[in-house]
């Protein structure tokens, strides 16, 4: 065969290849099915900026695993002001109560629940009803009046009184915009609560492309239970999820999952108004916690992979990767360095980090949403599992 005939044959596969991704004609490719799909640049720190320290003996997996298969998907783990529990919301749209025997709902934010919000295999297979059935993810007691507030992903902001029930709709709406993806709130204990919608375009069940679009019209809001006011804080924020009070209530930290990074809002004293960056994460940060001593507990699904860095950096690239009819679940692995994996980290409120427990191998908890320090104990929800982690500290000693 002469050079030109090769050069010609591997143009027309080259040229075939390059249709066959551009059209899809099997809608094998992770946005086939989201035709407004836009990826956004994520602007990432350098590199080396991220944080190296690592957890080499994989404490998380000494964790004990509970209620297997009794709790799909448990995002949110909170005790009342009784110190009962925990609750926690799972993937079916009820938020669930352990008396210390077995489960028992407590409260639902759905009024049109049906068949359709059944058990199901596994925390994924409720994706395609969460809308009809609900999705409450942040939980948070109010200490004085015993009531409990929801950031439910469909329905936004809620709150059910200590007899639990279904909940009722605070905010729905901010400034003219509906609430999408409200995914976690904190309060000051002033009728003041801090919440966010994670986007304005992308609901939960479409997460993945959320993920993959970094997507920029997420909004950290404020509401008052007082004057029923609600307003922005600050928008145009890439995938803002988790929010926690600091101790002395002075500021609030919240996550912005696209970039990997915590950030403070400061609430009192001269910066007032003001939000500048707490820390960088090694991964994508879903909620923050507050511990008695007031240092923050932060869950990360997965440490940010090299592939993922580029992918932030160059939205040109990450369109074109995604229109390769290879399934999204292996670009969602591609991200997280080839297998699920769940880190924690600790940090002082001063932003340095006191502690990283992870199971870098996926063993026993591959993925974790939230960290919930109670008696000596963390506590580990996450959307992703079928069950509860629960890790007694100083178990390395
Ligand atoms: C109520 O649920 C049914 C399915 O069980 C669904 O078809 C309908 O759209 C829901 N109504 C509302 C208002 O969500």
């Amino acid at each position: 065969m002469g050079l030109s005939a090769r050069v010609v044959i591997l143009a027309v596969l080259g040229l075939s290849l390059a249709l066959y991704c551009g059209v899809d004609p099997f809608k094998h490719s992770p946005i086939a099915d989201s035709p407004g799909f836009a990826a956004h640049r994520v602007p990432l720190p350098p590199w080396s900026d991220v944080p190296v320290e690592r957890d080499a003996r994989n404490l998380l997996q000494r964790s004990e695993v509970k209620f297997f298969n009794e709790v799909q998907g448990p995002e949110s783990l909170v005790f009342d002001p009784q110190g009962r529990g925990p609750y926690t919301g799972v993937a079916d749209g009820r938020v669930l109560f352990w008396d210390r025997h077995s489960w028992t709902d407590f409260a639902y934010t759905s009024n049109n629940r049906s068949e359709l919000c059944s058990f199901k295999p596994s925390p994924l297979s409720y994706l395609k009803n969460e809308h009809i059935c609900g999705r409450p993810l942040g939980l948070r007691f109010d200490k004085k009046t015993g009531d409990l507030y929801i950031a439910d992903a469909y329905f936004g902001l809620m709150k059910v009184g200590p007899k639990g029930g279904l909940a009722t709709s605070l905010v729905t709406e901010v400034e003219g915009v509906p609430l999408r993806f409200t995914n976690d709130l904190d309060m000051d204990g002033e009728d003041n609560i801090y919440f966010t919608d994670s986007s304005t375009v992308y609901q939960r069940r479409n997460f993945l492309q959320l993920v993959f679009s970094g997507e920029d019209s997420g909004r950290l809001l404020k509401y008052n239970t007082v004057t029923k006011e609600s307003k922005v804080l600050r928008r145009n924020l890439q995938f803002p999820n988790g929010v926690s009070m600091s101790k002395d209530k002075s500021f609030f930290l919240f996550c912005e999952g696209s970039i990997g990074r915590l950030s403070r809002y400061w609430l009192k004293g001269e910066k007032a108004g003001t939000s500048e960056v707490f820390a960088i994460l090694p991964g994508f940060p879903d909620n923050v916690r507050t511990n008695q001593n007031g240092d923050f507990w932060v869950a990360v699904h997965c440490r940010r992979s090299m592939y993922a860095y580029i992918n932030g950096l160059y939205p040109r690239l990450r369109t074109f990767l995604l229109r390769l009819p290879i399934p999204a679940k292996f670009h969602y692995l591609m991200q997280a360095g080839g297998r699920l994996h769940a880190i924690v980290m600790k940090y002082s409120p001063e932003g340095k980090i006191l502690d990283v427990l992870e199971d870098n191998e996926g063993k026993v908890v591959r993925a974790v949403s939230e960290v919930e320090e109670k008696d000596g104990k963390l506590w580990l929800g996450s959307v992703l599992m079928p069950f509860v982690a629960v890790y007694q500290l100083d178990s390395s000693n």
